[in-house]
């Protein structure tokens, strides 16, 4: 069968599934590597040999020399975050010249929008959202309210003025006189912006123009989600979501791609299900096995820290993300946490008051009229640490896999069995 061109791998969770390895394990065989929506709330590990890369605005494919690295229109950029990035990769023996572009449409993140970010979430006390306190709300929110400040603008100092100034006046108000914070000087930041711009200079282009360049060539792009489904700002457990849009959809707005030309789409699923932050999860661990999971599987957060809360795999969720983004295959990661376990339940669905849910239900979540349904499955007891054939897995790892293929009716393409890129089942 003739290669697919043009490769979407984005989050079927609530994020952290695994993507940044999914993304450089594939990148071989691709010419461009994308984001298309989020920040530097994003955290994508990547561990090959001795070495570990922590990206947050990067695409994974900028550690595989001669890959074009897309940062879309899409994306929200912090320019302190983005520098502190590509030094710390250099610094780390990666290349970064001309390789990484960035749309002269993303959106900038400024400090008042980090300021608010946090103000909002110690205000709110325990209706916090638990954001990762980057900004990334408030400067969706001044894209959409359509004062935004463009990437593409760092480079027009009359216009970076006459915007911050505005940006300032009304966040500061909003920081002193409601929340009772300092306020930022305009001027200070209006002066470290232009020198990003300076700096950013060369890679501050047409992004859209560039992708379809690309594609136009025959040259193959992968997409790189960020986030997972569930957080998707439309489609996810909202109010508990982040501000874009996770699903393929973004894609399309974030980069300016046609749905045309995107051409398969794997989900990353990890084996059981994490989240960070409040907000709905319905298989969620509160007790001691919650705890073995998160110690087993290193469940703290690349950007904050933070412990993830923990839950067994929701087929329910899955099915939903399958649904929403035209999921094609899965990548199933970090199969190995779950070697330890006599018993692994899977939520195949939820009982209802009036039935059964195999779709995630919103309403009935949000009023607590729902109770997971599960199957427990036998454990394997033995490590699948680093295994690279699929006939190597212990029989009951195997049927843990394919009862998940049967369950969503969807093909589990790639097993993970370590953080390591090497340490990989490729289908
Ligand atoms: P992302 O945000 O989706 O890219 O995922 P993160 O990098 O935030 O979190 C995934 C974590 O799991 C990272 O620490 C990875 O190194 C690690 N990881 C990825 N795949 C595997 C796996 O198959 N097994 C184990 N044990 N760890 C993995
Ligand atoms: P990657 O790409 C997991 C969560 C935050 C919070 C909510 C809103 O590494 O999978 P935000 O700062 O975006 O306004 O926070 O979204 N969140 C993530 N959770 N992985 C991420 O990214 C996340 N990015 C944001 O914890 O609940
Ligand atoms: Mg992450």
């Amino acid at each position: 069968m003739a290669q697919k061109q043009n490769l979407a791998v984005l989050g079927a969770q609530w994020g952290d599934e695994g993507k940044g390895k999914i993304v450089d394990l594939l990148c071989e065989d691709f010419d461009v590597v994308a984001r298309y929506q989020g920040g530097h709330n994003a955290g994508h590990t990547v561990k090959f040999a001795d070495r570990h890369f922590a990206l947050r605005l990067i695409p994974s494919g900028i550690l595989h020399p001669g890959k074009l690295c897309l940062l879309g229109n899409g994306m929200v950029i912090d320019p302190k975050a983005l520098l502190d990035e590509i030094e710390q990769l250099r610094a780390a023996g990666a290349v970064i010249d001309e390789n990484l572009k960035i749309s002269e449409t993303a959106h900038v993140i400024l400090p008042v929008h980090k300021a608010i970010d946090l103000a909002r979430e110690e205000a709110a006390g325990d209706a916090k959202i638990g954001t990762t306190g980057r900004g990334i709300g408030p400067a969706y929110e001044m894209k959409v309210s359509r004062h935004g400040v463009l990437m593409g603008e760092l480079l027009d100092e009359a216009v970076l003025r006459r915007k911050v100034e505005a940006a300032c006046r009304e966040k500061n108000s909003i920081l002193t006189g409601f929340y009772g914070k300092p306020a930022h000087d305009a001027g200070a930041i209006i002066d470290e912006y232009l020198r990003y711009g300076e700096i950013f200079r060369s890679r501050i282009t047409d992004v859209t123009l560039l992708a379809h360049a690309q594609i136009k060539a025959g040259k193959r792009v992968m997409f790189e989600g960020a986030q997972g489904t569930l957080l998707d700002v439309d489609h996810g457990t909202y109010p508990f979501v982040t501000s874009s849009n996770t699903v393929v959809g973004g894609i399309c707005t974030g980069l300016g791609v046609p749905p045309k030309q995107i051409h398969e789409v794997m989900g990353v699923v990890k084996a059981y299900t994490t989240r960070v932050g409040s907000g709905p999860f319905p298989t969620e661990l509160l007790d001691d096995v919650g705890d073995r999971v998160r110690t087993r599987g290193n469940e703290f957060g690349t950007v904050t820290g933070r412990p993830r809360r923990i839950g067994w795999l929701d087929l329910v969720v899955l099915r939903t993300a399958i649904m929403l983004n035209g999921i094609d295959s899965i990548a199933l990661t970090k199969l190995d946490v779950l070697d330890d376990f006599d018993e692994i339940p899977v939520c195949t669905e939820y009982a209802l008051a009036d039935g059964t849910a195999r779709h995630y239900p919103r309403s009935a979540v949000a009023h607590g009229t729902y109770k997971p349904t599960y199957k427990t499955l036998k454990g394997w007891k033995s490590s699948t640490i680093g295994i690279r054939s699929y006939e190597e897995l212990p029989q009951a790892a195997r049927d843990y896999v394919r009862f998940v293929e049967d369950e969503l009716e969807c093909r589990v393409s790639i097993v993970s069995t370590g953080p390591r890129r090497e340490e990989t089942v490729v289908r």
